[in-house]
């Protein structure tokens, strides 16, 4: 575990030299409180390049005022040893201050692809994931990184950066996608999933299970706008307190579509208690 940028930057050095000319070195961001979600993407990296290299931080710039910063689920020692069991070969864990100095000034804002969905919900969200990943990929400088489906739109935002900012140009396709692991019962594995009591967790899968009625309409001819209230109206009866958005959009440009077409997705993020969850898929 690493915790300062000196000693990074000797360390994927070193790993690059024993790992010969050539090597490949795989970067999985993370905030920790790993799950199997996480650790699917650890072993495509695993996969894919010979050195993996896995960060937690709790990045305080993609937290709201009001959203769970200090409620976060912080369990770095338990997280080490299951990279550690996983053959991670790094693990970078910054202090909050290593990642953003006293007078940090900079920020990343990448437009359009963050407006909607999560981006309205969560103003500054997306330019706080931008701005650690940013730094993250000129501190660990990987040949390719690996993101979740799970959060579509910050992975659209990602390889929007990527590409506008030259981080890999001409290499856009280092930015990997990981489809969505998910629990038995269909729920999005997601750290915030432990915020649910008993009762709460048995009400989420209603996302899921409704988030495939509402497909299934949509694969059948059935009018969009119908069909969506319908599942926002399937998730209040089911439990959830509130929807914050339910709509279909296209995959890559993150665009509002009124009807779905080959690039469609579903898009949904809803609250049950004080726990917003989302989840997406492929229409
Ligand atoms: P975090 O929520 O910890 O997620 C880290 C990575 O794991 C993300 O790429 C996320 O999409 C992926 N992930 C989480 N749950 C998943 C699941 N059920 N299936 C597949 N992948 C899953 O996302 C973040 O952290 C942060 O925003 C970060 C990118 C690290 C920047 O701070």
């Amino acid at each position: 575990t690493i915790r300062a940028l000196n000693p990074l930057r000797e360390t994927t050095a070193a790993l690059r030299r024993a790992a010969g000319k050539g090597a490949r070195l795989a970067l999985v961001p993370t905030m920790g409180a790993l799950h199997d979600g996480h650790l699917t993407l650890v072993r495509r990296a695993r996969e894919l390049a010979d050195i993996v290299a896995v960060s937690i931080f709790v990045n305080p710039k993609q937290f709201g005022p009001n959203e769970d910063l200090d409620a976060y689920p912080r369990q770095l020692e338990r997280d080490s040893e299951l990279l550690i069991s996983e053959g991670v070969d790094l693990l970078w864990a910054p202090e909050v201050g290593e990642m953003y100095p006293e007078g940090f000034a900079s920020n990343i804002s990448v437009e359009d692809v963050s407006a909607g969905l999560c981006g309205a919900d969560r103003p500054g969200h997306f330019d706080g994931v931008a701005t650690v990943v940013c730094k993250l990929f000129n501190q660990v400088a990987p040949d390719i990184a690996l993101f979740g489906e799970k959060d579509w739109q910050q992975l659209a935002v990602i390889r929007r950066m990527a590409r506008d900012l030259d981080l890999y140009a001409p290499m856009p396709e280092a930015i990997i996608g990981v489809p969505i692991v998910r629990e038995k019962d269909g729920l999005a594995m997601s750290s915030r999933n432990a915020y649910l009591s008993a009762q709460q967790r048995a009400a989420a899968v209603t996302l899921p299970n409704a988030m495939r009625d509402a497909i299934e309409r949509l694969e059948n001819g059935d009018a969009a706008a119908q069909v969506l209230d319908d599942l926002r109206a399937a998730l209040l009866a089911g439990g959830f307190d509130s929807v914050d958005y339910a709509e279909l959009r296209d995959a890559a440009s993150i665009e509002l579509l009124d009807e779905p077409n080959e690039n469609a997705r579903l898009f949904v993020a809803a609250r049950i208690g004080g726990t917003r969850l989302i989840d997406n898929m492929a229409v």
